[in-house]
C-alpha cells in the first residue's frame, strides 16, 4: 500500500497493511490484531515529521478522530478538547474565529492536533506545551485509556515523554487547550513579527492580526508541502554551553544565537548556510533556497536520498563548527 500521499515528504514508501480508523473502537481493534500478528505499527496523522527511508513491514494506521468541543468556560478562560485528527492549522482558524487566544503564533503549522504534543510544536517565540492541559491516549498494549497531564508530558524543546521514554507505546486521541477569551497574552518580540506588523503599521495587534502575520512570514520562507516535499525544520536548534560557545565565537564572531535557560541556542539554519549547504539540490533532494533547515523532495527523491543529504550535512557542520545537529524528524525505517 503506497504512503506517498500520507507523508508530507512526499516520499513513496509501502506499508504492509494499510488502515483507516474512525472510531476508539475499531481502533481497539487494529490493536488487538497487531498484537496478535505481533507486527509494528505507526501512527500516521498528517504525516508532516516524518522521513520513510524503506518500506513498513507492519501496519500503517491513518486515524480520523474528528470533532472540537468546549468543555467549560468562564470570563477569562475556556478549555477547549479537539481530536487527534483535527488539521492543526484548521484548528488554530477555529480558536480565532472563536477570539480564544495562545494559539496564533503557532498558525500553518501542517500537521494534526493530535501530533502537536509529540514534538512540542512551536514557533515565533511560542510553544504549544504552555497551552495543553491534558493529552488523552490509549496504550497500544492494553488498548486502556489513559490520561497525561500537562507535567506527565514531559515537554522540552521539540520533545515530550511520546518522543522518548514512551515512544512507540501510546497513540494520541485527543488535546485539552487551556486559552484565553480575554486579555490575551501577546507575543509579538520575535523579529520578524514586529517587522512585519510595523510594516501594516498596526500598533495595538489582536491575536488574528498576529496569525495573519505569522502566515504571511512562514508563506514567504516555508515551502508549501503541497507544492514541494518537506517535513519542516528537519534539524533542531542545537543548544550548547557557554564553554562550548565562547569556543566557536572565537572563529566565528558572526555566528547566529539566542541565550536559553539550558545554554546558548544556535541557529543550525545559520550553520547550514555558512557551511554553503542553502539551495544546494542533489537529483530531487535539495536543502530549501529560503529556509536552510529545510529539507525539500522536489519530486521522486527517495527518502534514502534525504536521509543521506542530511548525514552529509551533520559531518560538514560537525567539521566545520564542531557542532552536531540532531534531527528533528521521525526517521521510519
Ligand atoms: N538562518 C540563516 N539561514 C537560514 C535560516 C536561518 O542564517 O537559511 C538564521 C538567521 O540568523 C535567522 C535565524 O537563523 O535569523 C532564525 O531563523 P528562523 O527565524 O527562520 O527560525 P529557525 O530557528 O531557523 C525555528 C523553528 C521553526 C520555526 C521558526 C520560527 C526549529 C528547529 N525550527 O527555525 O520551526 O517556524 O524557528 O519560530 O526550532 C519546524 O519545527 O518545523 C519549524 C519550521
Amino acid at each position: 500500500y503506497s504512503l506517498k500521499l500520507y507523508n508530507t515528504f512526499g516520499i513513496e514508501a509501502k506499508a504492509k497493511y494499510f488502515v483507516d480508523v474512525s472510531t476508539i473502537n475499531d481502533l481497539r481493534k487494529v490493536l488487538v490484531f497487531r498484537r496478535q500478528k505481533d507486527l509494528p505499527i505507526l501512527f500516521i496523522g498528517g504525516g508532516s515529521n516524518m522521513l520513510f527511508v524503506d518500506n513498513f513491514p507492519g501496519i500503517v494506521l491513518k486515524l480520523n478522530l474528528k470533532g472540537i468541543e468546549i468543555l467549560k468556560e468562564d470570563n477569562d478562560y475556556v478549555y477547549v478538547k479537539s481530536q487527534g485528527s483535527e488539521n492543526w492549522h484548521h484548528f488554530v482558524e477555529w480558536t480565532l474565529e472563536h477570539d480564544f487566544g495562545g494559539l496564533e503564533n503557532l498558525s500553518l503549522i501542517p500537521g494534526n492536533v493530535g501530533t502537536a504534543p509529540m514534538q512540542n510544536i512551536g514557533a515565533y517565540g511560542v510553544e504549544v506545551k504552555d497551552y495543553i492541559v491534558e493529552v488523552q491516549t490509549l496504550e497500544l498494549e492494553t488498548g486502556n485509556e489513559r490520561i497525561f497531564t500537562n507535567e506527565e508530558c514531559h515537554f522540552g524543546y521539540r520533545e515530550s515523554i511520546f518522543k522518548n521514554e514512551l515512544r512507540g507505546k501510546y497513540v494520541l486521541v485527543a488535546v485539552t487547550f487551556k486559552l484565553t477569551k480575554q486579555n490575551h497574552q501577546l507575543h509579538v518580540d520575535y523579529g520578524a513579527i514586529k517587522t512585519e506588523l510595523d510594516s501594516e503599521q498596526i500598533i495595538n495587534p489582536t491575536i488574528q492580526d498576529i496569525s495573519r502575520a505569522v502566515i504571511k512570514i512562514r508563506e514567504s520562507k516555508l515551502p508549501d508541502p503541497s507544492q514541494i516535499g518537506n517535513s519542516g525544520s528537519f534539524f533542531k536548534n542545537p543548544v550548547i554551553s557557554n564553554d562550548e560557545f565562547a569556543e566557536i565565537e572565537k572563529n566565528h564572531p558572526q555566528i547566529a544565537h539566542y541565550k536559553t535557560d539550558s545554554g546558548i541556542k544556535l541557529a543550525a539554519g545559520w550553520l547550514i548556510e555558512q557551511a554553503g549547504w542553502k539551495g544546494k539540490r542533489f537529483g530531487d533532494a535539495g536543502v530549501h533556497d529560503k529556509q536552510a533547515l529545510v529539507l525539500v523532495n522536489y519530486g521522486n527523491a527517495t527518502g534514502k536520498e534525504i536521509y543521506d543529504l542530511s548525514e552529509q550535512i551533520i559531518e560538514d557542520v560537525k567539521a566545520k563548527y564542531g557542532v552536531t545537529l540532531e534531527r528533528e524528524v521521525n526517521i521510519i525505517k
